[in-house]
């Protein structure tokens, strides 16, 4: 009899309990580890939904070629379910109460030796990246991928239980500004042409509410060639959403709905309230706009008390009109002068020029590297104002405001982490609202969309934007809202300008030209010239919503076929070279950098 064509799997080796014990199964897996003892040969066989072990005798004819067995061999066996003797039974797997001694077994398929272990923690990622498929054989990987599914489940139910169509936009288009750089795909058939692979399909949704498809998602593919983070990767996933007839509050309603059922079913946990905060709120206190809530520590403003005592580094600052901002951390004040320093280093990676800290002891007695420059009452009362205790320290930065707030922010996390403060039994969530509309670049010497170049500004601006004055650009309000979760923005999204007039007015002061407007968004400010809903949207980073809800830490811990930092494929070899006919074919030749690169060395 052979397997798989006369005999199919009957169980799946996972799932077999003491119910099962008496009954004759066909089981297929992966030999997880083979032990010889003797006469007999234990194996664990595992597949999908587990692992269970397995009795062969090599001495009978039906069963030899156990002896051949080897880990990652494939394998089907037929056998009977027995209960594991009292002493034998593993409390630790699901199927540790039984054990199926095998009467038949066929090799599916020969392993070589594996360049490591499946579910050994221990090996490079590297290794393990080039050898993805054995990766993902791993109980983490498959966990992950599996809750990846279960999120996506929910998602695709709810928002089909809400009306919205899902909808399949291009992959080959033309650029859709997100702030990165394009991926660029030459066209052989239209020769000197490019597509551009879309940063979001943000363009394509409006025009479905153009389209009139009142709502739509999709779970949608993104390409952003941009240093890449341990939150980021040049391809990743999005559950786009777009609504008509709406309003700020609707959009956020729906998506924290989302939220709400992807942390019930899929966590088991009530996200509970989810304050909402302005940008500025979220900067003044946290340092940045996706803060971290799990950590209870604050910025405090101290331009006012710190300023104009003497000390010039702060006073100087003062003058400027930029700002001094501390916080105050529990606990620090038994700090060592090298732990000291150590913060130091991390704030001034964030851009602080330099770090006072100041420290208690349990007295309430203070040190300081710059308490010489201040009278005793004056220096209580700055640690005061930060909301400095006994036993702690008060951290100091004086900037201009987003250096400070950089700055700042990392210490807190750090801090947080450091000292233990940062409660990790719970998800935190909030809403940032308010964001600025236009941000000035001072390398590109001109303002950009904080969000995008679709998003509306708050009614009470829109006059300023159509005005074009870049002086007012800064004060501009956008109707943009950013969910963010402890600490990473997990999704983003904004009221769209639906009229003809304020999208150019928008373009314009992007520092556009008139043709570039017409060359890059001709087709889509004509498509707003004829009957636009207003509309609203947002878009989830679905790998960080997964992270988020593993509890993980790297992004490419919960996609299937990563890339690395540099934006290379381990496995595949991707990015390659290609032959000169290929390059010939779209249009191509190679330019000295990069035949001086080929010569020099490979990606990775
Ligand atoms: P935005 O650019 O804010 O908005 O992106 C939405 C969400 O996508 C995730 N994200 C990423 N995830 C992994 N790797 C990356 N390189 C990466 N870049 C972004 C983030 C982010 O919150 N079209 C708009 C949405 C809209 O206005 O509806 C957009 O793309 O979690
Ligand atoms: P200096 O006068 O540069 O020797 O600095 C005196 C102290 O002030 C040192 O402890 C510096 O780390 C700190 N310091 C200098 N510049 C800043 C700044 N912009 N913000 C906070 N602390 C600073």
């Amino acid at each position: 009899m052979k397997f798989v064509s006369e005999q199919k799997r009957s169980h799946f080796c996972g799932e077999l309990t003491k119910e099962h014990v008496g009954q004759k199964v066909t089981l297929m897996g992966w030999v997880d580890t083979r032990r010889d003892h003797g006469g007999l040969v234990f194996v664990d066989l595992r597949d999908k939904y587990g692992i269970v072990q397995i009795t062969l005798n090599p001495q009978e004819a039906q069963t030899e070629l156990a002896k051949e067995f080897r880990n990652e061999f494939v394998v089907a066996i037929h056998g009977e379910v027995t209960a594991r003797p009292e002493g034998m039974i593993n409390k630790n797997i699901p199927t540790g109460e039984v054990e199926v001694v095998a009467s038949q077994c066929e090799i599916l398929s020969r392993a070589k030796t594996p360049p490591f272990q499946v579910d050994d923690k221990k090996v490079g990622e590297n290794l393990r990246l080039k050898y993805r498929y054995l990766d993902i054989r791993s109980e983490r990987l498959q966990h992950n991928l599996q809750v990846r599914h279960e999120v996506c489940r929910v998602a695709r139910n709810y928002l089909s239980d809400n009306k919205f169509t899902e909808v399949e936009t291009p992959i080959l288009y033309k650029s859709t500004p997100e702030g990165a750089r394009d991926y660029l795909v030459p066209s052989r058939v239209n020769l000197g042409h490019f597509y551009a692979l879309p940063q979001s399909p943000q363009t394509l949704k409006q025009l479905l509410m153009i389209g009139g498809m009142d709502r739509y998602f999709q779970v949608a593919r993104c390409f952003r060639d941009e240093d890449l983070r341990a939150d980021r990767q040049p391809e990743f996933s999005q559950i786009d959403i777009e609504m008509s007839f709406v309003d700020m509050d609707d959009v956020m309603a729906i998506n924290e709905g989302l939220a709400r059922l992807i942390w019930k079913e899929v966590k088991g946990v009530d996200i509970g309230d989810v304050p909402h905060m302005t940008y500025m709120e979220a900067m003044n206190t946290y340092g940045k706009d996706a803060p971290d809530l799990r950590n209870p520590l604050k910025l405090v403003d101290l331009t006012e008390v710190a300023s104009g005592k003497g000390f010039k580094v702060f006073d100087d600052v003062a003058g400027r009109g930029d700002v001094i901002k501390g916080v105050a951390a529990p606990g620090a004040g038994e700090y060592s002068r090298g732990q000291m320093d150590k913060l130091t280093t991390h704030a001034k990676n964030y851009g602080a020029k330099g770090l006072v800290w100041i420290k208690a002891d349990a007295n309430g007695a203070l040190t300081s590297p710059i308490s010489k420059f201040f009278s005793d009452e004056d220096f209580q009362q700055i640690f005061n104002a930060a909301g400095g205790e006994k036993g702690g320290a008060v951290f100091i930065v004086a900037d201009d405001f987003h250096s400070t707030c950089a700055s700042l922010a990392a210490l807190r996390d750090r801090l947080g982490e450091e000292l233990g403060l940062t409660d990790k039994s719970k998800d935190k969530f909030c809403w940032v609202v308010d964001f600025p509309l236009l941000d000035y670049d001072p390398e590109e010497k001109r303002y950009v969309a904080c969000h995008h170049p679709f998003t509306m500004a708050k009614d009470e601006y829109v006059e300023a934007l159509e005005k074009g004055e870049e002086k007012t650009f800064r004060e501009i309000k956008a109707r943009a809202y950013d969910l963010v979760c402890n600490g990473y923005e997990i999704g983003g999204g904004s009221i769209r300008i639906h009229r003809t007039d304020i999208q150019r007015s928008m373009f314009k002061a992007l520092g556009m030209s008139d043709e570039e407007t017409k060359h890059r968004f001709g087709f889509f400010l004509e498509a707003l010239e004829y009957g636009v809903p207003p509309h609203g949207g947002f878009a989830w980073g679905l790998d960080r919503l997964v992270m988020l809800v593993l509890g993980v830490d790297a992004i490419r811990d919960v996609i299937a076929f990563p890339k690395t930092a540099k934006a290379t494929d381990l496995m595949a070899e991707a990015p390659s070279v290609v032959e000169r006919e290929q390059l010939q074919e779209v249009g191509v030749q190679l330019n000295g950098l990069a035949k001086k690169a080929l010569e020099g060395n490979s990606p990775d």
